[in-house]
């Protein structure tokens, strides 16, 4: 890794530990993006400087020359708003005299070891300034004022790069941020594939892939969060790359709210990436002297494929996104209540749930929605979090005592920046509801969302929560959030401040939360939006795991985890046996044992049969643990690819251990099936626990296994774990 300046050629070199990325500071102060990919160490890039003047249509820079100089065509570095170049514009500032045509050139830079955290918003860290390098470009527009920098971080253990702008007003006068992306990268050729997350409720994070074509595409959310119909990622594949070779550059936006990802193929047969805060329902008034933080981007790149990306990501993310005590302790195996009991329950239910699970190795019982307030369905009582003693006679530590003193943690169910209608908290404080002025907000879920950008509704709701965490001995925290945000406005934001409101509601529950997160660090946080409606990088910042979805049957669920693991590790993915009819227990716990791993559903419900298998799955779970946490994941055999199996691999570091899983999603007559593992050593021997069948790595990978007879049903499955 290292940040290398060449005075003479004005060129900075960004290498991580297998990457180099180039930026180049031409005549008149544009800096151009000249080289994204493996490692080069050239400093010749003149061919990538200008590519196509095209006087008149592409406007040229008088000063260089007509023929010299065109933003139009050349690869911008961070391309602005109307000076010249058409693409879309990673930033846009409105003046004093109202034009928002915006044109930063190089002023300075600086080279640090290490990373900066960013104020107010999650980001990725180093704990040791040896582990990544900074490059802080500042730019500067002479007409308006404006001035931007450009921070990008390599790693060095890592083939990994953030990118993320500030924008600062030096000037005297009041400018207007209208768009501001956070990473900008301009491809000089076309030929890639764009590959993103769609989905929805209870089927999150489909893969989506679309060859690249002239004009803009791409994904975005404008719902308030990162949402479950696009999420925050998207990578560009080198037509004809493949799992495991090619070019792959992906993306990862650092945020939780309104995003866009963009990438737009001009005339040249160029491409310009764009990731950062959706543009539009944004604007930001930056007063004389202050600046505004845009998040970052996590940028990979490798030339070996699609999972191998993944598997950057989650080496990376384990290391350098997800903290606190549970980066690295075992986290507690859970059981929660939801599909258990919905709302229906009471301290003497829960306790028996508790003294099952003790029974079957169980650690701790979540107790999900419904303890507050009056609520008994979902039509009331968000906002009064103070504990339903008709449920729970004697209160929480009644409950949560004789939950320890069965030897179990105890966890709760919270959605902190929601408010119903029907609760003491909205009678009292109406104008506490995210809402504009003479409309009557939609509801979802019956419910309003909590206008979190404000201090003191912040407050209140720390007031409320902290004393019940603090006072009640609480281990784990769900975090919910469900709906999408709707109405969006503040009661305190004066007319011309109104587009600021979702930036701002992000920014005040990444405060609320990394309030409580940074008081109770002994408590194990898990994100949630009904099921996987805000699994983004920034979240997981503050949460180690996060519900991936609310659909628990473990065939739906395959593609919802292949899809969440194009960039999210193993240890972030909330999985849970719960007791849906489609399979059997075997096939649910092979499943859940990609994540997370719990149950959800009533213990006391369980066969002899089937408790026999939970205990074996407890086991389990305690044998891969640091495996399936630690190891690399290799997906076998696609479910967006094949209709009737599914089949995935994760490998220790050293490569000394393995777990196969295959499912079969549906039985067909005469499946003939082999799979070939990947990630071996090829001369290690490795010997099937299941089987006791020894194989070279060589034959594992080159030969395969036999699954033809092995696994034949519907919903069928098994694991097999190698060790060498
Ligand atoms: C969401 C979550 C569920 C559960 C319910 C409770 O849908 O995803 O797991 O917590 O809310 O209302």
């Amino acid at each position: 890794m290292s940040i290398v300046y060449n005075e003479e050629k004005k060129l900075f070199h960004l290498h991580t530990s297998d990457t180099t990325y180039v930026i180049g500071v031409y005549d008149e102060g544009y800096l151009l993006g000249l080289y994204y990919g493996a490692h080069i160490e050239d400093t010749d890039f003149g061919d990538f400087m200008t590519r196509l003047p095209n006087a008149s249509f592409s406007p040229a820079n008088p000063v260089i020359g007509e023929h010299g100089f065109s933003p139009d065509t050349a690869p911008m570095e961070y391309g602005c708003n109307g000076a010249g170049d058409f693409r879309i514009a990673a930033l846009s500032v409105r003046g004093k005299n109202g034009d928002n045509v915006t044109d930063v050139r190089y002023r300075g830079h600086r080279i640090y070891a290490g990373k900066r955290e960013i104020p107010g918003l999650p980001s990725t860290y180093v704990t040791d300034d040896a582990e990544a390098e900074t490059l802080e470009i500042d730019a500067e527009d002479p007409v308006t004022g404006v001035s931007v920098t450009l921070v990008y971080t390599v790693f060095a253990q890592y083939p990994v790069m953030t990118k993320r702008v500030i924008v600062r007003n030096p000037t005297p006068d009041t400018l207007y941020v209208e768009r501001v992306f956070s990473a900008c990268n301009d491809f000089p050729t076309m030929d890639y594939d764009l590959l993103t997350l769609y989905g929805r409720h209870v089927r999150e994070r489909s893969l989506e892939k679309r060859p690249l074509s002239h004009g803009v595409q791409g994904v975005e959310s404008k719902r308030g969060v990162s949402g479950h119909a696009q999420n925050p990622f998207a990578a560009l594949m080198r037509r004809g790359s493949t799992e495991d070779s090619g070019d792959v550059y992906g993306f990862n936006f650092v945020y939780s709210g309104n995003f866009s990802a963009l990438a737009e193929c001009d005339f040249n047969g160029s491409t310009r990436f764009l990731m950062g805060i959706n543009p539009t329902d944004f604007e930001w008034t930056l007063q004389s002297g202050e600046a505004f933080y845009a998040p970052e981007v996590v940028c990979v790149y490798t030339d070996r494929g699609l999972g191998e990306m993944s598997r950057i990501f989650h080496r990376f993310y384990n290391r350098h996104l997800i903290r606190g005590r549970f980066q690295k302790e075992k986290r507690p195996l859970l059981i929660n209540s939801w599909e258990a009991a919905y709302f229906d329950f009471d301290t003497d239910k829960l306790l028996a749930f508790a003294d099952v699970a003790k029974e079957l190795g169980i650690e701790m019982l979540v107790m999900d929605d419904g303890w507050f307030g009056k609520r008994n369905d979902d039509r009331s009582s968000l906002g009064d979090w103070f504990v339903n003693e008709k449920k729970l006679p004697g209160g929480l530590k009644k409950l949560v005592d004789g939950v320890h003193e069965r030897g179990l943690k105890f966890g709760i169910w919270y959605e902190p920046e929601m408010i119903s209608p029907d609760s003491d908290l909205y009678r009292a404080h109406p104008d506490w509801a995210v809402h504009v002025e003479g409309r009557e907000p939609m509801r979802g879920r019956h419910q309003y969302v909590l206008d979190v950008s404000r201090a003191d509704v912040r407050d209140a709701v720390w007031g409320m929560m902290e004393p019940v965490l603090r006072e009640n001995g609480i281990d784990y925290v769900k975090w919910d959030f469900n709906r999408n945000v709707s109405d969006a406005g503040s009661a305190l934001l004066p007319p011309n401040r109104k587009k600021e409101f979702f930036h701002r509601f992000i920014l005040g529950t990444y405060d609320l939360m990394g309030r409580l997160v940074t008081t109770f660090p002994d408590i194990l946080f898990e994100g949630c939006s009904g099921g996987g409606g805000r699994f983004d990088p920034a979240m997981l910042c503050l949460s180690p795991q996060i519900w991936t979805s609310d659909n628990t049957d473990p065939i739906e669920r395959l593609t919802i985890q292949f899809g969440t693991s194009l960039c999210y590790p193993a240890s972030a993915m909330g999985a849970h046996v719960s007791a849906c009819p489609r399979t059997g227990y075997e096939t649910k716990g092979n499943v859940a044992m990609w994540g997370t791993f719990g149950y959800e559903l009533d213990p006391r419900k369980l066969t002899p049969e089937d408790r026999e298998i939970v205990r074996r799955q407890v086991a389990d779970y305690h044998k891969y643990y640091d495996l399936i946490r630690t190891g690399d994941l290799y997906r076998l055999i696609s479910p967006f690819e094949d209709h009737f199996r599914a089949a995935w691999q994760i490998v220790s570091a050293d490569k000394r251990s393995a777990l196969f899983t295959f499912v079969r999603m549906r039985s067909y007559t005469a499946d003939q099936c082999f799979v070939r593992l990947k990630g071996l050593e090829p001369d290690r021997k490795y010997t099937c626990q299941q089987t006791g069948r020894t194989y070279s790595g060589a034959y594992l990978m080159r030969a395969g296994l036999n699954m033809t007879h092995i696994v034949t049903g519907d919903g069928e499955s098994c694991t097999m774990y190698f060790e060498g």
